[in-house]
């Protein structure tokens, strides 16, 4: 089997993670790793040659490296402020780009994507993991089935406290501590909103017509640093990100979106992924599938919560087991793929999506296959990160920009739960 000869750029944190994916998967074969710390890119480099046997080049210039080693495809893991100049320079010598996830800072960096995208064919995938992950897909393939009637809400989080990874960026050389200090907005927006936008045919026959932002106060971040060792010279910083980020986003066929950017007051993590429509609902905190039978006609179910309480229902529901009963569905609805999911799957990258979605970027990559999550799905969900930072600013909503030229009218659906790679039979 031809395999694809793949490079990483950037070599920090999140690179050990995908490197374990891709290690995992005969397709790639992993010639290169560059970051301008050079220190990083020799640990990756010798991540892969311990696990793999073969040591990658090392390289501190990007650009260099792919002169010099002229790959199929990068794999794009470096911070926000770069990404996306790194993937055009990339796109504009024919290498294929999977790109990490990440909010843009402004309109001129998505147009530039697209454009270079358009201008050189150059295979592109965004690595929105999240639109591979287990519940996700049974929730679009409940959708596709009908299951919930039309849809006419989603919501979701980025619900993580990453105040320590935020505090010590300076000295684990990250990037996020210089942008909670000196930017406002949804800056994460893609892990719950791609799941969403796919379900709603985002760009593919819908589209996102306008936002409004409101936000908290600053505090936490404030208080986190007043008393850590080694963080004295942040206590008088003012960090201008707030705690919490709301955000309504409206869709042209008549949804409602709202997200929560949400990463800096105590809490567990979730992505708190909900979909509702107008005969049920998906609720991945509780693992809960609701179908609703008969349209709200009078009901004598009652149900009772985990705390004891009985409640009665307003419907006549089917699965009155309503807490964590998702389970119920796989049979029937779950992808062929994560129903024979392996322990070995499942313990590799944020429990084995990571795994699919480098799987499937393969597969389209040699088979000359359609990206399911493309450039287009990628600009769309980055934006929202400026547009979010510019409602804050004014108070008022703001337009979201249709970056397909008016072609999301005719594109058809392409959803990541229909792939013959995932839902094999
Ligand atoms: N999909 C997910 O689940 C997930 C999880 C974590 C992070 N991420 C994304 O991965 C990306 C990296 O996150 P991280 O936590 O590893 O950050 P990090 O700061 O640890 O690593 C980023 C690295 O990129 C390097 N870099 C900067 N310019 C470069 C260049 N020109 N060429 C090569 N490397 C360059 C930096 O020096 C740094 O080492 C971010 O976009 C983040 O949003 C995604």
């Amino acid at each position: 089997m031809k395999k694809i000869r793949t490079v990483f750029c950037g070599c920090g944190h999140r690179a050990f993670g995908t490197g374990r994916s891709v290690m995992t998967i005969d397709a790639y074969e992993t010639v290169g790793v560059c970051d301008p710390y050079e220190d990083k890119a020799v640990s990756l480099a010798d991540e892969f040659e311990e696990k793999t046997g073969s040591r990658p080049a090392v390289y501190t210039d990007h650009i260099k490296m792919f002169e010099e080693l002229k790959p199929d495809c990068a794999i794009v893991v470096a911070n926000w402020e770069v990404h996306v100049a790194i993937s055009i320079d990339a796109m504009r010598r024919g290498i294929a780009v999977a790109m990490e996830v990440g909010g843009a800072y402004d309109e001129d960096e998505c147009f530039e994507l697209v454009r270079v995208y358009e201008e050189t064919k150059t295979p592109f995938m965004f690595l929105e993991n999240c639109c591979f992950n287990k519940d996700e897909l049974l929730a679009t393939s409940l959708v596709r089935n009908g299951m919930f009637g039309r849809i006419m809400y989603c919501s979701g989080a980025y619900g993580h406290d990453i105040r320590e990874e935020i505090a010590y960026g300076d000295k684990t050389r990250h990037y996020r501590l210089r942008n909670y200090i000196n930017r406002n907005c949804e800056n994460y927006p893609t892990h719950e909103l791609g799941p969403i936008a796919k379900i709603l045919n985002i760009n593919r026959g819908n589209r996102f017509v306008s936002l409004i932002s409101r936000a908290s106060g600053s505090q936490s971040l404030h208080e986190y640093v007043q008393d850590k060792e080694g963080l004295e010279y942040l206590k008088d910083v003012q960090f201008k990100q707030a705690d919490i980020v709301e955000t309504m986003i409206t869709c042209e066929n008549g949804e409602l979106i709202t997200i929560r950017l949400d990463t800096t007051l105590p809490r567990l993590y979730s992505r708190e992924f909900m979909v509702r429509g107008t005969k049920g609902m998906y609720w991945q905190p509780n693992n809960m599938v609701l179908i609703d039978d008969n349209n709200f006609s009078e009901s004598k179910h009652t149900m009772t919560y985990p705390d004891g309480t009985v409640g009665r229902l307003a419907g006549d529901y089917k699965g009155l087991s309503l807490f964590a009963n998702s389970a119920e569905n796989y049979d029937e609805y779950l992808p062929k793929m994560w129903r024979e999911v392996t322990q070995e799957i499942l313990e590799q990258g944020h429990g084995g999506m990571d795994y699919f979605e480098f799987v499937v970027f393969a597969d389209c990559l040699l088979n000359g296959k359609e990206m399911p999550v493309d450039v287009y799905d990628a600009v769309a969900w980055m934006s929202i990160t400026y547009l979010t930072e510019r409602s804050l600013k004014t108070g008022m909503p703001v337009n979201i920009p249709d970056f397909t030229h008016g072609e999301y009218k005719n594109r058809k659906t392409l959803d990541v739960v229909e792939l013959p790679i995932i839902n094999k039979n």
